[in-house]
């Protein structure tokens, strides 16, 4: 007997998407560069369903049915060409390649375009959820031909997370869509830790309380509209203490956070599309301080902190909740405005309700908030930003005095909140009526004579600055 579809590296997310399909009465082909991990996943869990083992990749081709479906689980990079060509080879036109990596979409692009050539489907599908998430259901995000969607979404629809019986796989969009929209997706997920991370940061040092007992906090946050499993596991890190020194388990972990890429490529991005991505771009550069010791060790000895250094208030903890929920708004309306930029520049068409929904579940953001991201969506598909959206510019609005005085707050005692300062700056550059752009441009014609448009006329003008002063129109 054939299997329906196959999986190609069986580390433990690429073994856990086997299991899971397994799990689902789907016979799976399983193949990994060492035959060990493929020996081991059929000893240790061959009981779960029907795993189809082989050793050598033309072995592990020849087990599929046709169409034959390959899922690819390598490290994304150079790794995944090496494979692709491998798999390709021994394929005939008509079958499937799915890259379940974190590949940049633009290398996805690239092997899609590179393979439909050869008449094969090549799928660059995000896969979120971590290793549990791969197990018990993932958040899918395929992108591809609508051919291969025909023929993989039963399948992966079956195997993603559900929410209220919606499974949260759908087709993204064509070429590079999906691994486009799952780096946005990491994006975010950058920003919602930052934002997290402040919160607790600020809070702590102002009101000088032990982890622990802020764990109760986030707890009760997420019995509300922060709902999210970012806050839920946060509350558990928060309680958790260290077994071999008794202090909490944050304080022993050293402080400099690291990245596999997937933010960096987001802000890279949101630069050539001309989207600011604030939030995102904050949380990563945040990222990129905490990584810098021998700066922070000389700026530490040298300079100096403010002379105040707590705020006692606890009301401080429920100005935080509403500058956290505000701050979150803010950082998915700019992943969202990126989003759509991109199905803009590339033409894919991107339903950004449907990406909503898929992210209910399943996913490292998932959160309640995004059923009230997929209703402003179904009520104006052309929503001009998220935070215009009439729930949200109420969530806003009834937020916005306490989200200044966290702010303030932040910059007294001296604790950086990167996240929280943009967001809230990037709500005041949306809303304001006149920007002093407008200042920037007459200094760009100063200099450069790079014109500039009126509020009043048509055309490019430029002043003569250097001269009498006089206006003339350039076109
Ligand atoms: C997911 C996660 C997953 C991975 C992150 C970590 O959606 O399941 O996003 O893809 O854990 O990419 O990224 P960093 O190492 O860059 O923090």
């Amino acid at each position: 007997d054939l299997a329906d579809i196959g999986v190609t590296g069986l580390a433990t997310m690429g073994r856990n998407l086997a299991r899971n399909l397994a799990r689902h009465g789907h016979a799976v082909a399983v193949h990994n560069r060492s035959a060990g991990r493929t020996d081991d996943l059929v000893r240790e869990f061959g009981g779960e369903g029907t795993f189809l083992p082989s050793h050598e990749t033309a072995a592990f081709v020849a087990s599929l049915k046709r169409p034959r479906r390959a899922i690819i689980m390598v490290k994304a990079g150079a790794a995944t060409d090496a494979v692709i060509e491998e798999l390709a080879e021994l394929m005939e036109p008509g079958d499937m390649i799915v890259d379940g990596g974190n590949a940049h979409y633009a290398d996805t692009r690239r092997r899609e375009a590179a393979l439909r050539e050869r008449g094969i489907h090549f799928v660059g599908t995000g896969i979120s959820g971590g290793e549990e998430g791969a197990l018990n259901g993932p958040s899918i995000m395929p992108g591809g031909s609508k051919e291969s969607w025909e023929a993989l979404g039963p399948i992966l629809q079956d195997i993603a997370a559900k929410v209220d019986g919606v499974p949260c796989a759908v087709h993204v969009g064509p070429d590079g869509a999906g691994h486009f929209v799952k780096m946005v997706h990491n994006g975010i997920e950058y920003s919602d830790m930052q934002l997290i991370a402040e919160s607790y940061d600020l809070l702590r040092q102002a009101l000088g309380v032990t982890p622990a007992e802020l764990a109760p906090i986030f707890r009760e946050w997420n019995e509300g509209e922060l709902g999210s499993y970012l806050i839920e596991i946060t509350a558990e890190v928060l309680d958790h203490v260290d077994a071999a020194t008794g202090t909490p388990f944050v304080d022993v972990v050293v402080d400099q956070a690291e990245q596999k890429g997937t933010g960096r490529w987001t802000v890279q991005s949101a630069l050539d599309l001309g989207v600011p991505v604030t939030g995102i771009a904050e949380a990563t550069f945040a990222r990129a301080l905490s990584g810098h010791p021998e700066q922070r060790a000389a700026a530490a000895r040298v300079l100096a902190g403010p002379s105040v250094s707590g705020a006692s208030e606890r009301s401080l903890i429920e100005d935080v909740r509403h500058a956290l929920y505000a701050s979150k708004i803010v950082a998915y309306a700019q992943g969202f405005d990126q989003m759509a930029a991109a199905s803009r520049e590339y033409d894919w068409n991107l339903d950004l309700g449907a990406l909503a929904t898929i992210w209910r579940g399943g996913c490292i953001i998932r959160a309640r908030f995004l059923d009230r991201i997929r209703a402003a969506y179904d009520a104006d598909p052309d929503l001009p930003t998220l935070l215009a959206a009439p729930d949200f510019a109420e969530a806003l609005n009834a937020a916005q005095d306490a989200w200044r005085r966290v702010v303030t707050t932040a910059v007294e005692i001296g604790v950086p909140t990167p996240g929280f300062s943009s967001a809230l700056a990037y709500y005041d550059g949306l809303r304001r009526e006149r920007l002093p752009a407008a200042l920037v441009q007459g200094l760009r014609d100063y200099f450069g004579a790079h014109t500039y448009h009126r509020v009043d006329r048509e055309g490019s003008f430029h002043t003569d600055w250097s001269g009498d002063r006089t206006e003339s129109q350039t076109s």
